[in-house]
C-alpha cells in the first residue's frame, strides 16, 4: 500500500483560528426557530425560559462559538419592535420567504439573548437593509446595548432587561444582490456607508463588528466595487477602515444546479463526487475573494465572513418545500471536514463562518421531530472540530492523488489541516473523500518527539446517515490504529472518514 507522506511543521504558526469560524446560523426558516430551538415555556417538552433543553445542552457540548439571527433573507423583513414585550400583543406577520406561514414574533430579542446566554455563545445580529429604515436600525442597537438612559434603553428596562446585551457582530443587511433588495453593488455599497454610521458603539470596551454584505459564489465584481467605495476618502479619514469589519462571503453545496439540486439520501457514487468537487470550490472562492481584499486590506483587519456554507439538497419528500429541511449523512459529514479544513488554511482571512442552519435546515447540526432530538453526523463533526477552536494553525501538507468517476468532478482524496493549542497539544484532522478505498498515511512531526496520541474517527458508508428509530447509526468513536514511531505516525485512515488526531509532543 502507498504511504501518503502527510508534513506538519510545529515550528511554523500561520495564524490564529477563531472559534469564530466554527459558527451556525439560526433563521425564522421552517422548524428551525420554532420547535427546532424554542418551543414556549409552557410546553411539554423540557425546556428553560422556552428554549429546548435537549438541544442547547447538545450545542454547548459541540461548543457552539457564535449564532447568527434572524436571517437570512428573513432579516430584510424582520422589524424588531414586532418581537419585543408582552407576547400576546405582538404582531403577527407572514414570513413571505418561508412558505408564507404565520411569524407570531414570539421568539424575539430577549429570546435571542436568552438563547446566546444558555449557549454561553457570541451574538450575530442581522439587520434590516431592504426594507428597514435607518432609524430603526439604529434604535435597535440603542435597544440592546445602550447602558444609559435613551428612549429605547428605557423601553428595554421596562420590558425587563436592566442590562444591556453584548451584540459581538451585527450584519448590515443580507443578500443585498437578491432577496435583501436586489442591489448593484455601486447602491449597497452607498447604503451599507450610510446605515453602518448609525450602529453605534455605546460601549467602547465591546465594540460590534460591522459586516457588509458581500458576494455570492464568484462574484468578484461585488467584492471588487464595494471595496473600491468603502474606501473611497480613506485618505482624509483612515480610521474608518473601510467602515467595516467584515464581509460577508455566501456559497452553498448544491450536488447539480438551483432547478434540481440533488436528493439528500439515495445519491449514488457520482453524486458523492460531484458534491465533493463543488464543495471544494470554495477553496478558489476563499483564494480569490481574499487576493481582492489584500489589496485593499493588507494587514487582513476586515474578515472574510463566510456566513452562510452546508449542502442544499431537494426537500425531504412529505415537507414543506418553504423548510428546506433535509436528510444528514456521511457526505455532508465529508462537507463540514473539508470545509472546516479550509477555514483553517485561510484563517488569516476568514475570521467567521456560520453553516447553513442550526436546527432542522439545510445543512443541520440537529434534527428534531417532536419531542425527540438526534445529532447528525455533522454535529459530530463540528465537535471533533473544537480542538481547534483558538489554537495557532500549523504550516502543513499532504500528499493526494486525483479520485472519482468524471473527469470534471474528480477531487483529491485527502484533505488536512492541523494546529497547536495552548497547552502545547497538536491538532489534526484528515478527511478521506474516496468511498471505497483507505489510505496509509504517516504524518510526520519534523523532529518532536510524541509522547502520546488519542484519535477519533467518524466513518460509515457514504449514505450512512441518523434517524429518530436509530440515533446512533453514525457517531464518533475512538480510532486506536495511530502507531507513533519518534516524530512520526502511522496509520491507515478507513474509507470515507472524518478523523482527528490529538498528539502530545
Ligand atoms: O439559508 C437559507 C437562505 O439562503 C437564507 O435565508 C438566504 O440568505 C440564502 O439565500
Amino acid at each position: 500500500m502507498k504511504k501518503y507522506k502527510h508534513i506538519v511543521n510545529p515550528d511554523k504558526k500561520m495564524g490564529h483560528i477563531n472559534p469564530e469560524t466554527q459558527g451556525h446560523f439560526s433563521e425564522h426558516l421552517g422548524r428551525c426557530i420554532y420547535e427546532g430551538i424554542y418551543v414556549g415555556e409552557n410546553s411539554d417538552i423540557p425546556n428553560k425560559n422556552g428554549m429546548r433543553t435537549d438541544v442547547v445542552e447538545a450545542l454547548k457540548e459541540m461548543k457552539l462559538p457564535v449564532l447568527r439571527w434572524p436571517g437570512g433573507c428573513f432579516a430584510d423583513e424582520y422589524h424588531w419592535m414586532d418581537g419585543i414585550g408582552d407576547k400576546a400583543s405582538r404582531k403577527k406577520m407572514i414570513n413571505t420567504n418561508w412558505g408564507g406561514v404565520v411569524e407570531d414574533n414570539s421568539f424575539g430579542t430577549h429570546e435571542f439573548m436568552e438563547l446566546c446566554e444558555q449557549l454561553g455563545c457570541k451574538t450575530y445580529v442581522n439587520g434590516n437593509v431592504g426594507s428597514g429604515t435607518v432609524r430603526e436600525m439604529s434604535e435597535w442597537v440603542e435597544y440592546m446595548t445602550f447602558s444609559g438612559v435613551s428612549p429605547m434603553a428605557d423601553l428595554r428596562k421596562k420590558n425587563g432587561r436592566e442590562e444591556p446585551w453584548t451584540v459581538d457582530y451585527f450584519g448590515v443587511g443580507n443578500e443585498s444582490w437578491g432577496c435583501g433588495g436586489n442591489m448593484l453593488p455601486e447602491y449597497y455599497a452607498d447604503l451599507f456607508r450610510h446605515y453602518q454610521t448609525f450602529v453605534r458603539n455605546y460601549n467602547p470596551e465591546k465594540k460590534i463588528k460591522k459586516i457588509a454584505v458581500g458576494p455570492s459564489d464568484k462574484n468578484y465584481n461585488w467584492t471588487e466595487v464595494l471595496l473600491n467605495k468603502c474606501f473611497q476618502g480613506e485618505g482624509q479619514f483612515p480610521q474608518n477602515y473601510g467602515y467595516m469589519n467584515g464581509l460577508s462571503l455566501h456559497y452553498y453545496t448544491l450536488p447539480y444546479d438551483w432547478s434540481k439540486k440533488g436528493a439528500a439520501t439515495g445519491f449514488n457514487e457520482k453524486e458523492w463526487y460531484m458534491t465533493l468537487s463543488k464543495t471544494l470550490f470554495m477553496d478558489e472562492l476563499l483564494t480569490k475573494h481574499s487576493a481582492i481584499m489584500d489589496r485593499y486590506d493588507p494587514e487582513e483587519r476586515i474578515g472574510l465572513i463566510v456566513d452562510e456554507w452546508g449542502t442544499w439538497y431537494d426537500v425531504e419528500e412529505g415537507t414543506n418545500p418553504g423548510f428546506l429541511y433535509q436528510q444528514n449523512t456521511m457526505r455532508d459529514a465529508l462537507v463540514a471536514g473539508i470545509n472546516l479544513n479550509l477555514f483553517n488554511k485561510h484563517c488569516r482571512r476568514v475570521h467567521m463562518a456560520n453553516i447553513a442552519q442550526v436546527v432542522n435546515v439545510l445543512q443541520a447540526v440537529i434534527l428534531t421531530e417532536g419531542e425527540q432530538m438526534l445529532k447528525t453526523p455533522t454535529y459530530h463533526v463540528f465537535k471533533m472540530y473544537s480542538a481547534h477552536q483558538d489554537n495557532e494553525l500549523l504550516e502543513s501538507s499532504i500528499d493526494t492523488k486525483q479520485i472519482g468517476i468524471e473527469e470534471q468532478y474528480m477531487v483529491p482524496n485527502l484533505s488536512e489541516s492541523a494546529s497547536v493549542a495552548e497547552d502545547g497539544r497538536i491538532h489534526i484532522t484528515i478527511t478521506n473523500l474516496s468511498i471505497s478505498e483507505d489510505y496509509e498515511i504517516e504524518s510526520n512531526l519534523l523532529g518532536r518527539e510524541i509522547k502520546g496520541v488519542k484519535a477519533e474517527i467518524v466513518t460509515g458508508k457514504m449514505d450512512a446517515h441518523n434517524t429518530f428509530e436509530d440515533k446512533e447509526n453514525v457517531k464518533t468513536v475512538p480510532f486506536d490504529a495511530v502507531r507513533a514511531d519518534q516524530d512520526k505516525l502511522i496509520y491507515v485512515i478507513p474509507a470515507c472518514s472524518v478523523l482527528h488526531i490529538e498528539v502530545e509532543v
